[in-house]
């Protein structure tokens, strides 16, 4: 395998030999597969519940579309070479993904060492349903640092019970970055410590897999919305974890008792999205550095919130050298007049939707304060940054003149 893994996106792991010559995979719309005996059927079963182990190049055969599916398996094979990763495991939804990577990891007792903000929905599941099976956690943020993560888990008592590292960075909608460096290294205290395993987990939904490598920095196992970057089209609901083996492995294993895997059309649309992942994360993170100058430039913007940009700080800049390949193409801003100005942008926009979600090829904006983030108490709001005249915009793929040009209406009106 060479080493760009856009050249593979069209072709790995799928031969045209399998479907009557068809280049594209077909869509495998089927709950069951028929096995060509019962001996098979029985060695089949034997490796799936892990009664036996697979032979040399032996490989499971396919059973039933909840435990494995051609469209599942092919679009899983394509997601792990972007970061290199031994194996993915695709998902109904992004949330699915990170529910089942905690379950899979937490039980009654354990602690989650967990990054303030995340997407809110990952918020709720830790602060709402995690808790109500006796799993605590440890609040970090970007103002936390090596000493006080350490304090924080010393005041708990918690060096014996943390068994995950959870972050999600760059921080939405502040885009500030977390060190994963230094977190893996804490990580590996608790594990000293507390003589246990502890995962390490990395929401990289922001930044795709292609602008920022968390496993290049430790992470075990590294999350997506596949809603976003992966799927670029705002058409479908999904979600990948990928990562080492044995821990995405694990992860598989309750997805098949939970039932929450990628349906076959799904997956096959998500095929046909990663085929230009690359072009389209590419045209973003260059469309978005010609709107950051614009809105730098502009009189009714007061900050930006970019990474790697003078105004998030020096730590910051030097965070963002060291963990991203581009600062990619999600943009905060503050518009002068608090929600009444950032509202007033955003109800003028008309290139721009005005909508949740990301990364997909069409610009959108939203009012974090009072949309995304309306979960978060106000003042904890202020504390991170957030402020009532934000507005996120994830810059799409239309020509950069144009979606300037509709701000600049929009910020003029
Ligand atoms: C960073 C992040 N993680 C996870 C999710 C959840 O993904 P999904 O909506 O695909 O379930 C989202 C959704 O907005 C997100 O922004």
């Amino acid at each position: 395998m060479k080493k760009h893994p856009e050249s593979w996106m069209m072709s790995h792991g799928y031969n045209p030999k399998w479907s009557e010559g068809s280049v594209k995979t077909p869509i495998f719309q089927t709950s069951t597969f028929a096995f060509n005996n019962s001996t098979e059927g029985k060695r089949f079963f034997a490796l799936a519940y892990g009664k036996d182990q697979a032979a040399e190049g032996e490989q499971l055969g396919l059973i039933y579309s909840r435990l494995n599916n051609p469209n599942m398996q092919i679009l899983e094979e394509r997601l792990s070479l972007w970061e290199g990763a031994d194996e993915a495991a695709a998902f109904e939804s992004g949330m699915s993904a990170i529910a089942t990577t905690m379950l899979a990891y937490l039980k009654p007792g354990d602690v989650v060492l967990f990054s303030h903000p995340t997407y809110g929905g990952t918020h709720h599941f830790v602060h709402q349903v995690l808790v109500e099976f006796g799993i605590e956690r440890i609040d970090f943020d970007p103002h936390d640092t090596y000493n006080t993560i350490h304090e924080k888990i010393e005041a708990a008592q918690a060096w014996s019970r943390v068994k995950m590292v959870y972050v999600e960075t760059p921080a939405n909608p502040t885009n500030d970055l977390f060190d994963l460096e230094m977190l893996n290294t804490i990580r590996n205290e608790i594990q000293l410590k507390g003589g246990h395993e502890v995962i390490f987990a990395v929401d990289n939904t922001y930044m795709g897999p292609l602008w920022q490598k968390p496993m290049d920095f430790g992470a075990d196992v590294v999350c997506y919305s596949a809603t976003k970057y992966l799927s670029g089209h705002s058409d479908l609901i999904a979600g990948v974890v990928v990562g080492k083996r044995e821990h995405v492995v694990k992860v598989k294993t309750l997805r098949t008792f939970l039932g929450n895997m990628i349906a076959p059309y799904t997956a096959w649309l998500l095929t046909r999205s990663i085929e230009t992942l690359k072009i389209r994360m590419d045209q973003q993170a260059k469309n978005a550095l010609d709107v950051v100058a614009f809105l730098e430039a502009h009189p009714k913007v007061s900050k930006i919130y970019f990474p790697g940009s003078a105004s998030q700080g020096e730590k910051q800049v030097a965070l963002f050298q060291k963990q991203c390949s581009s600062a990619g193409a999600m943009i905060s801003f503050d518009v002068v007049g608090g929600e009444e100005g950032a509202f007033r942008v955003l109800d003028h926009c008309e290139l721009i939707k005005l909508a949740v979600s990301l990364g997909s090829n069409e610009s959108l904006a939203q009012h974090p304060f009072s949309m995304t983030h309306a979960d978060v108490a106000d003042e904890e709001k202020i504390r991170l940054g957030i402020t009532e005249g934000m507005i996120r915009l994830s810059v799409g793929i239309e020509n950069s003149e144009d979606i300037i040009a509709d701000l600049k209406q929009a910020l003029e009106v």
